[in-house]
């Protein structure tokens, strides 16, 4: 089981000391722990986290190796500040960014050919799913998104409906079950059978057991939750569980 903590633009630097220290000082046998913190908090956080085996990743990252690029970050430039891997497509980042599935497929070789692997969003609006579009919206979005020479060890996929995303309503079990067994098959269809799909969207301590007991779920993508220890530490605890039940 994996689960990657979204800090997404929060929360200040004095609060993300005291909230890695907390995550540092716990462990879940079985369970992977991957943190996105804000860009400019990696190096401090990879410090903190020396030893924790709590891997680090960028939040996004550019799809030109270097240049004129204002404000942007280099995939280059996350590995050298102790990130292994990158956050790419997100939802935030497809709506708020205008992000579209081909930016994020070369944002995806770029980070690869940067020694990162990556850890790819996918999701449908409200909009679409009432439409009964869901399943074919999202997999036209790994079609679009995820490079064709990607290695099944540098990816792992994040499946988080747009509408389940910081509002406290999460997708039913049977709907994860129903989308997370479509982007296997997907997977499978691209010899990615083993790669690893996270569920996000509102993942807190009390619907943590429900969603990991749904099959093909491999872990969570957490932003709200993330930022409390209490919080981030009983999910894990949840995914702990569920390994130990295997
Ligand atoms: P949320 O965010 O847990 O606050 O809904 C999840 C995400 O956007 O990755």
């Amino acid at each position: 089981m994996i689960i990657a903590a979204n800090w997404k633009m929060n929360p200040p630097l004095a609060e993300a000391g005291t909230l890695v220290a907390a995550y540092a000082a716990s462990s879940h046998d079985g369970v992977t722990r991957i943190l996105f913190p804000p860009a400019p908090y990696l190096v401090q956080m990879a410090m903190r986290l020396d030893g924790s085996g709590i891997h680090l990743g960028g939040q996004d990252c550019h799809q030109a190796t270097a240049g004129a690029h204002t404000g942007d970050v280099a995939a280059s430039m996350l590995a050298a500040c102790g990130a292994d891997r990158v956050l790419l497509g997100h939802s935030e980042r497809r709506q708020a960014h205008g992000e579209s599935d081909a930016l994020v497929a070369e944002k995806a070789a770029t980070a690869l050919s940067g020694g990162l692997s990556v850890m790819i969003c996918v999701g449908e609006t409200l909009e679409q799913r009432e439409a009964g579009d869901a399943e074919s919206v999202v997999i036209a979005q790994l079609d679009g998104s995820v490079p064709d020479s990607i290695r099944g060890e540098q990816l792992m996929l994040a499946y988080e409906p747009v509408w389940a995303i910081g509002t406290g309503k999460v997708a039913g079990v049977e709907d994860i079950a129903a989308m997370h067994a479509a982007i296997r098959s997907w997977l499978s269809g691209r010899g990615l059978a083993d790669v690893p799909v996270l569920y996000g969207g509102s993942v807190k301590p009390d619907n943590a057991d429900a969603i990991f007991a749904v099959e093909n779920v491999d872990g969570a993508l957490v932003g709200g939750a993330s930022l409390k220890a209490e919080d981030f530490d009983a999910i894990c605890a949840a995914a702990g569980r569920l390994v130990a039940t295997r």
